[in-house]
């Protein structure tokens, strides 16, 4: 078996918590393949210096050997909150309003993929499989073989790829996109997406797609695009049921509520989780239902995240303040319908606080796949399962049609699920559970490495 090479923004830091935590999914998904066939993470450290050091940081783990750089400020502040989180995620997520064009950002987006490629081009063998993640390294591939790299080299988005009247609102998108035919083998999250790509590079690059293969043609070049579901980490996250940690944090859930249905929500604070949307739901929930005030606490569980952009601090006052209207006008001396908390968790008090949940809400207006849906589904007590209500805008929607399915963006329609969650007989919560349970279980991230992995090793070596 190929040494696999990845490389990401983040790499995972041994002892980091949780998996909304600071990391998000990715993370984690990518720990346990490295894990499986050994090989290099490398990324970016996630500290800032004056001026970059030239430093490579190594450091072994669990077999892995993890290659971090720092950057200095000006990168972080150009490529990550600029380019990468200012310009392609909205724009990645349907949010043109929030998306900001600016050249000296994109500029120093190239500046740190090249950077990228300078560094860790000298810990690649011949024979490794090099596996690039996300878009802040779009153009890593192009940058690597620029280099003359000759190693099968891989790309997975785990973001949504925008329809192309969309994308064609960045300037240089051509450039991009061109940039991406240096990989052999792109893969996406669903074929929604995928389709998406191959729309764009057929309409505005001339490309030709081979649909027996899946290869696109375009200057010469082959490039296989194929969809790639992610899924978890299953017997990681099962072996958290038997823990104390988990245990412990189902009991605090359970004794806390009461006699009232625990109703969750996970997610990175980032305005893509719908999570505004979500709080007035609930509120329109409340207002049609107020009988039922008493029998719902809402749990949300966000996380700080990319804190130095504005988008991102704007959301966090939004919610602060429906959060606050809400709890205003519903609570009791003995009641708060909303508990809203600012951290992140690990992975098996995630899995205690799913499991004493009997409703989970994952409402993203737009969202690559969303392992949380996934991960509640996977906490669930098979004899009594919760209710997963589900966003038709998650890619994890087209794997699991038999949530309840919304329209993140209709108060109306988020109180109506909640209401039929919150009254849906245990026969039906078992038969929904189960036709998911396969597929969560299944589909799971040691699966999507493998067929990633296959599909890349099966490439032809070596391009000029
Ligand atoms: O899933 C998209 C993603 O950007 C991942 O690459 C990342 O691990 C996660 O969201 C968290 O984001 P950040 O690395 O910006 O904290």
């Amino acid at each position: 078996m190929s040494r696999l090479v990845v490389i990401s923004n983040r790499v995972a830091v041994p002892k980091a918590r949780g998996a909304a935590g600071a990391q998000g999914g990715l993370a984690g998904a990518l720990n346990s393949a490295l894990k499986k066939h050994g090989g290099i993470w490398f990324g970016w450290s996630g500290q800032e210096s004056e001026d970059r050091t030239g430093n490579i940081n190594l450091q072994r783990n669990d077999g892995v050997t993890i290659a971090t750089i720092d950057l200095s400020h000006r990168d972080v502040d150009e490529y990550y909150n600029g380019y990468a989180n200012s310009t392609l995620w909205p724009l990645f997520h349907y949010r043109l309003d929030l998306t900001e064009y600016e050249r000296e950002t994109g500029k120093g987006y190239e500046r740190v993929n090249e950077r990228f490629a300078e560094c860790v081009q000298p810990l690649i063998e011949p024979d490794d499989l090099v596996w690039v993640h996300d878009y802040h390294l779009l153009p890593l591939g192009d940058r690597l073989r620029a280099r003359g790299l000759k190693n099968r080299i891989g790309f997975f988005l785990h973001i949504p790829w925008p329809p192309t009247r969309l994308f064609v609102s960045l300037p240089f998108h051509e450039r991009l996109v061109k940039t991406m035919l240096a990989y052999d083998v792109i893969g996406f999250q669903t074929q929604e997406w995928l389709e998406s790509f191959l729309h764009y590079c057929t309409k505005e690059l001339g490309a030709k797609v081979d649909e027996a293969s899946g290869k696109v043609i375009c200057d010469g070049r082959e490039v296989l695009a194929k969809a790639y579901p992610i899924g978890i980490d299953w017997d990681h996250f099962q072996a958290q049921r038997d823990t104390g940690e988990a245990r412990q944090a189902a009991q605090r859930l359970l004794s806390s509520t009461r006699y009232r249905t625990a109703m969750i929500g996970v997610d990175r604070l980032d305005y893509s989780k719908g999570l505004p949307e979500r709080i007035d739901g609930i509120g329109r929930f409340f207002d049609q239902n107020p009988e039922r005030v008493r029998d719902l606490v809402y749990i949300q569980i966000a996380p700080p995240s990319r804190e130095d952009v504005q988008s991102y601090q704007h959301i966090r006052n939004v919610l602060e303040q429906k959060t606050g209207q809400i709890n205003g006008a519903r609570s009791e001396v003995d009641l708060v319908p909303i508990r809203y908390v600012n951290r992140g968790y690990s992975h098996a008090e995630l899995y205690g606080f799913f499991r004493a949940s009997k409703i989970g809400l994952v409402t993203p207006l737009r969202d690559g796949m969303n392992l949380v849906a996934k991960e509640y589904v996977a906490a669930q007590e098979p004899e009594d399962p919760g209710v997963l209500i589900l966003s038709r805008f998650a890619g994890a929607a087209a794997q699991l049609p038999d949530a309840v399915l919304v329209n993140p963006h209709s108060p109306d329609d988020l109180s109506h699920a909640i209401r039929i969650a919150l009254d849906m007989p245990l026969e039906e919560r078992k038969r929904r559970y189960e036709a998911m349970i396969a597929t969560v279980r299944d589909d799971n991230v040691q699966n999507w490495t493998e067929r990633f992995t296959r599909d890349l090793a099966g490439t032809k070596q070596a391009r000029g």
